[in-house]
């Protein structure tokens, strides 16, 4: 693929439009050891080799990341208060990243974090169906009636029904820890699964979205690249 040399360095996340185009302007950049002054230069992704103030550039087209999300953290771009996501993010090249859907400011877990809109609609699309495994600490004592009240689907004030859910009891007491397979993404749906059965969620992690597990190396606020297999099979 060929892009204009302003472009390529700003979509690597080495400044603006304007900045990228001064720092070139000044011969800081060169390409095969020639160096080019003109932002409108076209560089080849694939063969060139570009020195932005002496450290090599490679093109990334598509990152992927799996980020162990911490609580208290928000899933979303940017926001003028609050830590985002993507802020934890300080290896990323491209400036395009973004969140593939959304956990709660209080949910932990796995997050998929990219700039491939085509992979994240699929995984998305209501369509598709896609399970997300989870695990969930709860105020109350979970029942094999709730197995099977989750397994129905539950009113949870929608339109629908919620699709059946694959609730495992892992602990069951005043307090209960389960595990939970659903294959949608509603609003808060965990928590108004368990609301509608009288049961609060006192904690909840993701574990599993599709293909892709949260790698239990990665410690709460952690990510790390997806490996080829991973980024495979999820497409
Ligand atoms: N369900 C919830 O209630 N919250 C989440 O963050 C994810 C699923």
């Amino acid at each position: 693929m060929k892009l204009r040399l302003d472009r390529y360095l700003t979509e690597m996340g080495l400044g603006t439009r304007s900045e990228v185009k001064r720092t070139v302007g000044k011969g800081l950049v060169q390409i095969n050891g020639i160096i080019i002054k003109r932002p409108e230069h076209k560089v080849d992704t694939e063969s060139d080799k570009v020195l932005y103030q002496g450290n090599p550039v490679a093109y990334a087209k598509y990152e992927y990341y799996m980020l162990n999300k911490p609580g208290g953290i928000i899933s979303a771009t940017e926001d003028l208060k609050e830590t985002t996501v993507i802020d934890l993010i300080k290896g990323r090249q491209r400036q395009d990243l973004f969140p593939v859907g959304r956990l709660d400011k209080d949910t932990e877990g796995l997050l998929l974090i990219t700039n491939d809109g085509k992979l994240a609609h699929r995984l998305l699309s209501p369509k598709k169906h896609v399970d997300k495994t989870y695990y969930a600490e709860i105020d109350g004592e979970v029942t094999e009636e709730d197995v099977k009240a989750f397994a129905e689907g539950i009113d949870i004030g929608d339109e629908k029904m919620t699709l059946p859910a694959e609730l495992v009891i892992l602990q069951s007491g005043c307090g209960s820890e389960v595990e939970l397979t659903i294959r949608e993404g509603r609003f808060h749906q965990i928590k108004r699964m368990f609301h509608a059965r009288g049961k609060e969620v006192a904690y909840l992690k993701r574990l599993r979205m599709g293909s892709l597990v949260l790698d239990e190396k990665l410690k709460t606020g952690e990510y790390r690249e997806l490996t080829k297999k991973e980024i495979e099979e999820l497409c």
